[in-house]
């Protein structure tokens, strides 16, 4: 749906004031960021700060601490399984690596455990590469060009996103590793934006201090992913892959260590047992909770599944108070609502206009402090554009990125979006995009050490299931990485510890049954809840609404 004549007569408030913006990035004058305490004072309008959003884990080893309320609730419903019911004396498939996801971490794990002499088996809720990885836009952050740049100011940038609250050592890994892991993509096959003479294009993200972001157009987890699961695709006989077979629990043996899931096929409705080695968690986020409402970027199997099987497994949970909105998610028209508008059109320099066409915040601040300041401007001083369905959104000038940088720049640099407003009669090198938060992110996860091992032996973890890299809000560009990053390294502590893994002791589900009695002791209500999710009930329509709604309601702490 092109513009409503009342919105192209907003547009013409950000027409006005588009030359003497244009003028000003040209002389080098940016709008002033914020200062370390604006920032935090302005976080108050951010969603992680509204209590009521969050509610005590009464059950397991986070008792006592208070996530978002849908996370909680997972944690708090009952298994899919009867542990009863299941024989784990029959066996479905015996393997020395179960890799549980087959987004970018979970590819890269496999990839690396099979070079380390693993045999692997790949088991994926939906297909390979549907995943998180797939939808990611703007770029993968590595400080490969020597000179300006260093994994040093890599490091600091992203302890600072992170409010320093980051786990040291992971992002020692992240930043370190980053350059290897472009060298190794581009040797697989990966396209990045290059300069004629070969080297890579790079760009700033939000809260960057240099120009690290490496991209391929708008489309770098499309790109990133295409080449994993090739390469994946060239080793049948050492990865099998299970599609539509997502894990519905872990196995232990009787030592405590992992030994391997029960996988539900979602076309036959069967249950499978696997036995491995070792297991690797990388089933991505959890944006298809809609925490607090709110329409999201994320892909159709996003439900949190990870955290859920290694919680009642023993996994510690961390950072997951914080959940990421990235600022720009498309508000208009209604049929793209939630989808995600790259940072990178800011990177490029897209301004962030109000209703009169002003800017109000620098459109590179961290994305916890960009998404308050949006929902402040919306919300308490009342200048949110109004689009035709009741909400509200902001501009993103994506027209000047042609006035400044060249005709040709927006349909070159971002041909995703391009191609996606242009089927909805919205010229973006022409007319702004309108933009709220949209939840993005789970910045935390399972805790994991430096090699993704977690407290239980033979479990590892790696992507967005994991917490601790990037503490409390994670910058662009680093999810792409780290990935890469650590799902190569569980690839290879997976594959080590299969090499030493005791191979004696019976399967058992005792850790569901202590969670059942646990649950039980506290009079938990579980609300006839099931966990893991494995989709989001869109037939049910208080559901699909809030695919369609940036609804923020509530008290401010
Ligand atoms: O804005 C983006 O392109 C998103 C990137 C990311 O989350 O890393």
């Amino acid at each position: 749906m092109p513009y409503t004549p009342e919105l192209r007569e907003l547009i013409k408030r950000v027409e006005k004031t588009r030359p003497a913006r244009v003028e000003k990035k040209r002389a080098g004058v940016e709008f002033t960021p914020m200062s370390l305490q604006e920032r935090e004072a302005i976080l108050k309008y951010h969603p992680d700060f509204k209590e009521d959003g969050r509610t005590e884990i009464l059950v397991g080893p986070n008792k006592g601490y208070r996530i978002a309320k849908e996370m909680v609730s997972l944690l708090h419903a009952k298994s899919r399984l009867d542990p009863d019911a299941v024989d784990l004396g029959q066996v479905d498939f015996e393997t020395d690596v179960l890799v549980i996801g087959a987004g970018g971490a979970g590819s890269s794990a496999a990839l690396l455990a099979r070079e380390n002499g693993a045999r692997v088996l790949m088991a994926t809720k939906l297909r390979i590469g549907d995943a998180n990885t797939m939808m990611a836009e703007g770029g993968i952050q590595a400080a490969t060009k020597t000179g300006k740049d260093s994994p040093y100011y890599h490091y600091l940038d992203a302890m600072g996103g992170g409010h320093f609250k980051n786990d040291p050592e992971l992002v020692e890994t992240l930043v370190v590793e980053a350059p290897k892991v472009m060298a190794w993509l581009e040797k697989l096959g990966a396209m990045f934006s290059k300069y004629e003479d070969g080297r890579l294009k790079a760009m700033h993200g939000g809260g960057t201090s240099r120009k690290r972001m490496h991209y391929a157009g708008d489309i770098t987890g499309a790109e990133m992913m295409r080449t994993l699961r090739d390469e994946v695709k060239n080793h049948p006989d050492d990865i099998k892959i299970l599609e539509f077979s997502p894990a519905v629990e872990l196995i232990l043996n009787e030592q405590g260590a992992c030994a391997g899931a029960v996988l539900y096929n979602l076309e036959t409705e069967e249950y499978f047992v696997v036995k491995a080695k070792a297991t690797i968690l990388a089933t991505g986020g959890s944006g298809r909770l809609h925490i607090q409402d709110f329409m999201t970027t994320n892909h159709y199997g996003a439900t949190g599944d990870g955290l859920i099987l290694g919680y009642r497994a023993g996994v510690p949970l961390r950072f997951l108070h914080t959940v990421q909105y990235h600022p720009t998610g498309a508000v208009f028209p209604e049929q793209a609502e939630g989808l995600l508008i790259t940072e990178k059109f800011r990177g490029a320099g897209a301004n962030v206009l109000n209703i009169d066409g002003e800017q109000f915040v620098y459109e590179r601040e961290p994305r916890d402090v960009e998404s308050a300041a949006f929902i402040r401007e919306c919300l308490e001083r009342g200048k949110g554009v109004p689009t035709p369905t009741g909400k509200f959104g902001v501009w993103l000038d994506s027209p000047m990125i042609d006035v400044l940088k060249g005709e040709g720049t927006v349909r070159k640099e971002f041909p995703g979006k391009w191609i996606l407003f242009h089927r909805y009669g919205i010229d973006i090198t022409k007319e702004p995009m309108l933009v709220y938060p949209t939840l993005h992110y789970q910045n935390g996860g399972l805790e994991i050490d430096r090699r993704t091992g977690t407290v239980v032996p033979g479990l590892f973890a790696a992507g967005e299931v994991s917490g601790g890299i990037h503490g409390e809000n994670r910058l662009m560009g680093n999810s792409l990485l780290d990935v890469v990053v650590f799902g190569r390294i569980a690839g290879c502590a997976a594959a080590e510890y299969a090499q030493s893994a005791p191979r004696d002791g019976a399967l058992t589900l005792d850790h569901v049954r202590a969670y059942h009695k646990a649950l039980e002791a506290g009079r938990i209500p579980a609300e006839g809840q099931v966990a893991p999710m494995l989709l989001p009930d869109y037939s049910n329509p208080e559901v699909r609404k809030k695919q369609l709604t940036t609804k923020y309601h509530g008290t401010l702490r």
